[in-house]
Parts: C-alpha cells; structure tokens; sequence
C-alpha cells in the first residue's frame, strides 16, 4: 500500500518537536511491514540540506491568489532512512533557515496546494494520505472540495493530531488562497469565525487519530476551542500511541552518547555518561541526578520550575540539569536559579540533540510536570536508557508510565503544581536510597517495548479499512 506522509517536520531532517521523530520513524517501521510509505515536507535551509545533495523531481507553479509561485519537487540522492523522501522547495517562501515563525499561513498554504498540485501529476498516486498537524489540515479539505483536485478525492485522507493547542488559525480575508471550491461549503474551513486548518482537518478527514488514547478522552472535555467538534465527530476519532525509533534510541549503538550500555552494563553504562555530564555541568555525580529535557513552555509545567527546583535543592543533596528552550521570562528565571544554586542546579539553554542523548543516558530521573501531553516521547526515551521517569497522570504520560506504588516503574504525580512535582522528586529521592531496588528497576525499565512495531500494524489495520 502506497502512503504518503504530509508534515512540516521529520527527523533527521527537520526538527523542532517530537512530530519530526514520529514522521522520521512511522514510515520505517511501516515499511518494514511491506509498506511503501513515503514523506513530503518542506526543503528548509538547513544543516541538513547543506550537507546533502538532491535532485529535482518535479516542477510546476503554484497560484497562490493572485500571484503564481514556482516550486520543485526534490529528492534525496543517497537516502538511508528506509523510506522515500520528497522535499518542497519554493525558494522565497518554504525555504527558510527555520521551520516556524510568526507568520506561516502563506508558508504552509504553499507547502500544501504544491504537495497536491504534484500528487495530481503522478502517474502511481499514494492509495491513501497521512497528514500531521495543523500545518498540513488544509490538505483534507481541499482534495474534497477544491475543483482543481476532482481526481484525487477517492484517496483517503488520515489526519494525525499531534498537539491540539495549535491550529494555525488566520483570517477569512485570505480565503482567496485556497484552490477554488463551491463557497456554499466555506463552513466546512471555519471555527469561531475564523479559518481554522486544525478543525477543517477534523471535518474533512476520512480518520482523525490522535498520538494517544487519553488524548483523545481528553480532547473531548479541553481541545483549545475545539472540544465541542471533537465530540460530535468521535465516531471517526481514535487514539493511536505513538512508539519511538528503537534503532535511533539504543544505548548499545547510540553513538552521540559517551558510553554504550546494555542492561547488563546499565550500571557502568549510566555511570560514565552521569560522569560526564557532572564535569561539563559542575554537578556533584555522587548525588542522584534528575533532568528535564523539552520546550520551555506552559505545557510542559516549565514555569514551575524555578518554584519547585528551590524548593528540593534546599538541601543540596540532589542535582538538576535542565536542557531546553523556549519563552524568555521562564529562560530568564532559569539562568536566575543556577547562579543562586551553582553546586546543585545547571542548565543549558538551546536545542542540543546530542546532548540530549547524554541526558537520557547520565540522569538518574527525568521530570515531566506537563500540564498538556499528547503522548510524549521524552519518557520512553528515559526508560529505554534505564532512566525512571517523573511525570504527571495525563494523556500519553498515563498511557505509557505506571506508579511504583502500584507496581509499576515510575512516578506518577496527580498533577501539574508545585507541591505534587516537589512531592515527586522526593519520592524519587527516597527510592533512589534504596538501592536495590532502584537498580532492578533501572534495568526492567530498559526491556519495556515502545517500538514503533505493534503501532505501526495498528495504523496498517487502520488504513486498510479507509481502502476497501
Ligand atoms: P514535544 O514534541 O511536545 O516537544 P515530545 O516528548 O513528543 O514533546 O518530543 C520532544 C522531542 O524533542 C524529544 O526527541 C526530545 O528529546 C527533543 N527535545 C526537546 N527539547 C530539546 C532540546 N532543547 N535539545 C534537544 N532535544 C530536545
Ligand atoms: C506533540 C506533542 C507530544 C507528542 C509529539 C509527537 O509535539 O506535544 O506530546 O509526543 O507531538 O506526537
């Protein structure tokens, strides 16, 4: 089965989040299966495409209300990453030295009518379409309703919601932008009286999942706006958990990481990569070490750090380093805290995917106060490097982390506060001081399979039942 996967972001291509991991895997582990998925996203200046040589595939011009654009269709000319990849270049437009700015309706506007302009010239179209946030919601709607795209509007349309709060509204005075269709249907675009691609996609795609099934529970009590319209279409609305990339996430091979571990070495493996990071970062590694490693932003709990980080740090007997970015007045709190607390807390302010790994490998524990978790990979990350996860009891967080209380192997806290994540780590602190048992679970935690595999047949089995 031909699948075409539409996104703004695909590791190792483009990332900002973990929707490029999820795009950068699925279709591996889908064709691993005896698909043949492949993925279109947008050719960003970056080191990525410094480093690598394409070739043109397609091209053609885009209208794009009044002015007509042109853009080619490149691929990649030594592809390694298991499935094909497409790239849309439209110089002046797409193909910035970032994925997002403030102003991206034009950007991905672009992005989409190019994709479905050159999906109308192929020969062998994909039998079904995959679409990945709100940057490609337009896409259901136009191949049901724009003219330009008659012949395509049997192919069937699988919109994935990796994080509702963004919806890429704009306003309807850019409507024009759209491929021409019958405007006694311009409700199908709108929510609240603006054009919202997100709700569009909900209304127009033949399946909408989301990346876990508490997500999707809860979208339907707290969706941004969008809850209401959740609701009414459950019936075509189902919560697929997402798995991670087994192959790019492996202590044994992971080659960004100081020392390769398996379960059997998880204890020499952990300890030179916590060595490591405590002499880079002026931590103690005799003390147990706790991370957070994610955007900087409300979702994540981010602004309660300062507030819970002074509260365990009191004693020093901990140690906590942070790698992120994100909104500058929780930025700026951060830096504040480390030169009150030099010995015990450090953090580095950027996106630094290497040093991630190192994380994942050297701490101890990782915390995830998030108020907002659509799935979350970071924390089956952390188990498969034996690092016990701290997370709030919501959406994929739920699904994927159960308490030590309940014989489980993490800790769960009920919510995204001050009190309950300082509660947390002092837990975790105090489970830490049992050794043993910390250790055993350091390596159960490593067998737990989050492969991309069953989730894959699980979307496989989804398709199939879109192409009968
Ligand atoms: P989200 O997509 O909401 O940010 P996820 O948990 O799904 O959250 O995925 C986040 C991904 O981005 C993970 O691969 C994580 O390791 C990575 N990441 C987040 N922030 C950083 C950073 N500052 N440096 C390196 N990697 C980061
Ligand atoms: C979004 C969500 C995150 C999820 C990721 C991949 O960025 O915020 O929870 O893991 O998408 O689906």
């Amino acid at each position: 089965m031909k699948v075409l996967h539409i996104s703004a972001e695909c590791y190792p291509i483009a990332k900002v989040g973990g929707l490029a991991d999820v795009v950068g895997a699925l279709p591996k582990y889908q064709n691993d299966l005896g698909n043949t998925s492949q993925v279109v996203m947008p050719f960003y200046q970056n080191k990525f495409t410094k480093n690598h040589t394409f070739s043109k595939l397609f091209e053609a011009e885009i209208y794009l209300g009044e002015a007509l654009i042109p853009f080619q269709i490149m691929t990649l000319d030594q592809n390694t990453l298991g499935y094909d990849l497409f790239l849309v270049h439209i110089e002046g437009v797409l193909d910035t030295d970032y994925v997002y700015s403030h102003n991206d309706t034009k950007r991905f506007l672009a992005f989409q009518i190019a994709v479905l302009d050159w999906v109308k010239s192929l020969k062998n179209p994909p039998a079904l379409i995959h679409c990945h946030d709100h940057h490609t919601g337009l896409v259901p709607f136009m191949l049901q309703e724009s003219f330009t795209y008659k012949n395509l509007n049997k192919i069937p349309v699988v919109f994935t919601i990796h994080n509702a709060q963004y919806q890429g509204w704009f306003s309807h005075d850019l409507v024009g932008l759209i491929p021409e269709f019958d405007f006694t249907n311009v409700g199908l675009l709108d929510w609240n009286h603006q054009i919202n691609p997100l709700a569009a996609a909900i209304k127009c795609a033949w399946k909408v999942t989301t990346v876990s099934p508490s997500y999707m529970e809860e979208l339907k009590e707290k969706a941004n706006g969008l809850e209401a319209l959740l609701a009414s279409e459950h019936q075509k609305c189902v919560g697929v958990l997402n798995g991670i990339d087994t192959e790019v996430w492996n202590p044994k091979t992971d080659e960004f990481i100081v020392k390769n571990y398996t379960r059997t070495s998880v204890l020499s493996g952990k300890k030179a990569n916590k060595k490591w990071l405590c002499e880079t970062y002026n931590l103690d590694p005799n003390k147990p070490l706790f991370a957070f490693i994610g955007r900087l932003v409300l979702e994540k709990g981010a602004d309660l750090f300062p507030a819970i980080f002074n509260e365990v740090l009191q004693h020093k007997d901990i140690s906590i380093l942070l790698l992120g970015s994100g909104e500058a007045s929780i930025e700026d709190g951060l830096i504040q805290l480390r030169e009150n607390h030099s010995d015990v807390y450090n953090n580095y302010i950027g996106y630094d995917e290497k040093l991630s790994h190192i994380v994942y490998a050297g701490a101890d524990f990782l915390i995830m106060p998030s108020r907002v978790e659509p799935c979350g990979l970071n924390q089956m990350y952390s188990l498969r490097y034996g690092t016990i996860p701290i997370v709030n009891n919501i959406g994929g967080l739920k699904d994927t982390i159960t308490d030590i209380s309940k014989n489980g192997f993490g800790i769960v806290i009920p919510e995204a506060t001050v009190n309950a994540t300082v509660d947390g780590i002092l837990k975790a602190k105090a489970f830490y001081a049992k050794t043993e048992k910390f250790k055993d679970t350091q390596k159960y935690i490593m067998t737990i399979d989050h492969s991309w595999l069953q989730s894959a047949k699980t979307y496989q089995e989804l398709y199939k039942t879109l192409i009968q």
